[in-house]
């Protein structure tokens, strides 16, 4: 056998590896959501009957279980988040203008914006071409991006929207007027389960990367401390093999 096939067949057996681990990983998730859904939903019963009562016993419960009510809440995030990242990789493509996902994301999530004083900003280019899009997957991107951004902003701030076209690449840009990232946030911030929240999952920006690239694109981020972040996305207009 040369050194070249044995790599091959090195590299098949990893990748046959990798894949029975994400479809075990997969699989645990959604076994763990539907349980913690009928957990959740009995809280919330049990909770409105406790309310109703005139026990003060009762009332002393109330703290308890609201606090097993948000560690739930917050398992299902983060199940959530799992769930989309194992299934960023898999593209369903249609011909579309990226500057109309991002007009209709918009239109989705103007009454947030509004709620929590954050101004959005939108420079959207109509005569962009046509790319190669999962447009559910972007727009998991753009509400990832704009989540992390709002969370930057607890008393609100400015989001500008952004798209253009460079050369054959069209160009996403997120800006905020948020915290902004230290050097070591910046660094780590791509990483699986790296995040500075109380409860945050970590996986939100790993996921982002992941749909990006499987488009064949790129990620970048700028960020300066109670500045700011801009993150910007490059998507090729010609993908290879198409
Ligand atoms: N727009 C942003 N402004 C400031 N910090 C950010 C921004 N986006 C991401 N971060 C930093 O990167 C970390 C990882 O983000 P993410 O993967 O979405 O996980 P999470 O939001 O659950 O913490 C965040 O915890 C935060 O420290
Ligand atoms: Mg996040």
């Amino acid at each position: 056998m040369t050194e070249e096939s044995l790599n091959q067949t090195e590299r098949l057996r990893l990748e046959k590896q990798y894949n029975e681990m994400a479809v075990l990983a997969g699989g645990l998730a959604h076994e763990i959501r539907n349980p913690l859904s009928t957990i959740h939903m009995n809280l919330e019963l049990l909770f409105e009957e406790i309310e109703e009562s005139e026990d003060p016993a009762a009332h002393r419960m109330l703290r308890k279980l609201k606090t097993i009510q948000d560690q739930c809440e917050n398992l299902e995030e983060i199940l959530e988040a799992f769930l989309q990242f194992t299934r960023a990789g898999e593209l369903h493509l249609e011909g579309v203008n990226i500057a109309n996902v991002v007009r209709e994301f918009l239109e989705f999530y103007k009454a947030e914006a509004e709620e929590r004083g954050i101004e959005v900003r939108p420079h959207l280019r109509s005569d962009l071409p046509v790319v190669e899009l999962d447009v559910r997957l972007i727009k998991q991107v753009l509400t990832n991006l704009v989540q992390n951004a709002q969370q930057a902003m607890p008393e609100g701030g400015l989001l500008e929207l952004q798209t253009s076209q460079r050369d054959d690449q069209i160009i996403l840009e997120i800006i905020d007027t948020g915290c902004g990232m230290s050097p070591k946030a910046l660094e780590k911030m791509f990483q699986v389960f790296f995040s500075t929240k109380p409860s945050g999952s970590g996986l939100g920006l790993p996921t982002v990367r992941k749909i990006v690239e499987a488009h064949q694109g790129t990620i970048q981020c700028e960020s300066e401390l109670n500045r700011g972040s801009k993150f910007s996305l490059s998507f090729p207009i010609h993908r290879k093999g198409h």
